[in-house]
């Protein structure tokens, strides 16, 4: 007897359209090019990193237009995804429970009540990356003197400063939170790089959303990567 080995399609939902994965990617290398140049500018230790831009006039002029940049396209993420984002009840108790997730028992979770697209941890994520941009492109505009000298006082530019470093200290910590997150929970990357995910990942993490998916379907059905994501 020959035994032959089957391959098996896993079954995919999808969760992110093309248009909704290049604008994160847009905002993720705004960020990250943003916490570089604007580390070189903070501390002279970390003036070095100025060379990756091309010598620190050069960064001191790009750091502001990568903010703009970074400005707009989380805009855009905000306004695909706010309505995903509101805290709901089963959040409160998601949060309540945070220590069986942390544990990686999901699943205890989900017979106390199922997860919609985003869990509480993400949606703590996305408010906290809203109100943080805002508070660094409003405060980085008041710093910004090559166009706006003439708009505050020296006073307001001051105090401006120190609020754009404690914030831009905030979001890299939230960023690191993020992205420690997304690789800890074995099969999200995938959603932001080809757009989908095994449906196993969707049952174990977030159920309701599954089931969303499915029109009200229940555990049973099978859905191959035909479904609208945002
Ligand atoms: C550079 C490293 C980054 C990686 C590896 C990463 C990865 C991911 C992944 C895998 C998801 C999908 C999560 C899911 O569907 O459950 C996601 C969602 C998301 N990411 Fe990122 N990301 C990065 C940076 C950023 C940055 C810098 C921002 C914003 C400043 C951001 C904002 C978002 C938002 C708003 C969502 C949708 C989640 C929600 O609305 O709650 N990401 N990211």
């Amino acid at each position: 007897m020959r035994l032959t080995r089957q391959k098996i399609e896993p079954i995919t939902v999808d969760r992110y359209t093309g248009g909704a994965r290049i604008n994160h990617w847009i905002t993720a290398i705004s960020l990250v090019l943003l916490a570089l140049s604007g580390l070189a500018l903070f501390h002279p230790s970390l003036f070095f990193l100025t060379d990756l831009f091309g010598g620190g006039q050069f960064t001191r002029m790009i750091h502001p237009w990568i903010g703009v940049v970074l400005f707009f396209s989380f805009f855009g993420l905000f306004f695909r995804f706010v309505r995903l984002n509101f805290w709901t009840r089963s959040d409160t108790i998601w949060m309540l429970n945070l220590g069986t997730v942390l544990e990686n028992h999901d699943e205890e979770h989900d017979e106390l009540v199922e997860i919609g697209k985003y869990n509480a941890g993400q949606k703590i994520v996305f408010w906290s990356m809203s109100v943080l941009i805002i508070v660094l492109i409003s405060s980085g505009l008041v710093m910004w003197d090559q166009y706006f000298y003439d708009f505050t006082s020296i006073e307001q530019k001051r105090f401006a400063v120190l609020v754009h470093s404690a914030a831009a200290i905030v979001i890299i910590c939230v960023w690191i939170v993020h992205v420690y997150a997304a690789i800890w929970v074995r099969g999200t990357i995938r959603a932001m790089t080809r757009g989908y995910v095994t449906g196993g990942w969707a049952w174990r993490h977030h159920r309701k959303w599954l089931r969303d998916m499915l029109g009200g379907g229940k555990s049973g059905d099978h859905h191959t990567g035909t479904t609208p994501a945002a």
